[in-house]
């Protein structure tokens, strides 16, 4: 009797074992198919971005390296670099930050992805507003460019080239060369400027920003005591620093819906910058 007793009581705590230790995974399982599942939609989502975005925002969404979705032949990137550490990383992250937009940067990319900008190029994808992608689409799409703002890309913050506070003392430097407008215009396209300041040589071209092509003499009116180069340089540098009065679609939002990360992005070279403003200056 008393062996039966000790044998119901073991197989009870043995029971009890199994089944505590199977309820103690079981949030681990669920995890690991929750990660799963992300993983596919992260998949999903970068095949949808090489078949419908990468023409304009480039392999890796870096905006460096677009190719033409029917003949495959380069062309100039017409996006903004979506692989960003201004875009992806931190929450909020510094784009979002800059734009004053009261949310998360995941439902910052979901709802630019869907709707598009009006007056840009940008399309709107979701099929509600007549695009071509579902919901759920939209999620994969951006659950991939957030994917880009992992541990690694993230952990280090991109550094600044020192920029002086004046035009003046930045062409002054030893490393500094004067301006080559031609290179100018290259810089120009390379950076996405055309994307909302359309051409120069074209009035009106123009879709989010002011036309450029008189910047060298209206640049001289926007800041008192600013030169139009020094205009410029600023504006470059720091979009917020001076809203300008007129965009194509009305008076210029504050804050500026130029991206802010051009003194980081031209950090590598900044001798672009003694380019850019040549270009611009007409000179
Ligand atoms: C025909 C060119 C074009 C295509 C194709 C395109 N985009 Fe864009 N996209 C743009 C332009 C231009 C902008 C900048 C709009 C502006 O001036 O605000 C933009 C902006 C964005 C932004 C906001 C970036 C920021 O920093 O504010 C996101 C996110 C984005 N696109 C995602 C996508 C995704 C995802 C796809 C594919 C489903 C896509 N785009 C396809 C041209 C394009
Ligand atoms: C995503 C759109 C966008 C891109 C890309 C962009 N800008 Fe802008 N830019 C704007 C908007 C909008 C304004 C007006 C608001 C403001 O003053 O910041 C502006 C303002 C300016 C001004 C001041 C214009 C004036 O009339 O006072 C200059 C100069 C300028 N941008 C130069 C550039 C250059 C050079 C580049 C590329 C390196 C660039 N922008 C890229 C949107 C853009």
């Amino acid at each position: 009797m008393q062996v039966k007793v000790a044998i119901g009581t073991i197989a009870f705590m043995l029971t009890m074992i199994v089944l505590g230790y199977a309820a103690l995974r079981e949030p681990a399982r669920l995890d690991e198919s929750t990660g799963a599942f992300v993983g596919r939609s992260i998949e999903t989502g970068g095949q949808i971005f090489d078949a419908n975005c990468a023409t304009c925002h480039g392999v890796n969404g870096q905006a460096e390296e677009c190719y033409d979705a029917g003949s495959g032949e380069a062309i100039p990137c017409k996006g903004l670099p979506l692989n960003s550490y201004f875009l992806v990383c931190g929450e909020p992250s510094q784009r979002i930050v800059d734009l004053g937009w009261e949310g998360t940067k995941f439902q910052y990319i979901e709802r630019t992805v869907s709707s598009g900008r009006s007056g840009t190029l940008m399309p709107a994808w979701l099929d509600q507003f007549g695009g071509p992608l579902r919901p759920d689409q939209i999620k994969n799409v951006t659950l991939f460019i957030l994917n880009w703002g992992d541990e690694e890309f993230c952990a280090q913050e991109p550094s600044s080239f020192a920029w002086p506070d004046t035009v003046d003392e930045f062409m002054a430097m030893d490393d500094v060369q004067a301006g080559d407008p031609e290179a100018g215009a290259d810089v120009y396209l390379n950076l996405g400027c055309n994307a909302c300041h359309g051409m120069p040589d074209q009035e009106g071209s123009n879709a989010v920003g002011p036309w450029l092509g008189d910047i060298a003499e209206t640049g001289a009116t926007r800041v008192e005591g600013q030169s139009a180069m020094e205009y410029v340089y600023h504006s470059i540098l720091d979009p917020n620093a001076f809203i300008a009065p007129d965009c194509p679609t009305g008076p210029c939002t504050d804050p500026s819906l130029m991206p802010g990360d051009f003194a980081f992005r031209m950090s590598t070279n900044p001798q672009d910058m003694a380019d850019i403003l040549s270009y611009l200056m007409g000179e």
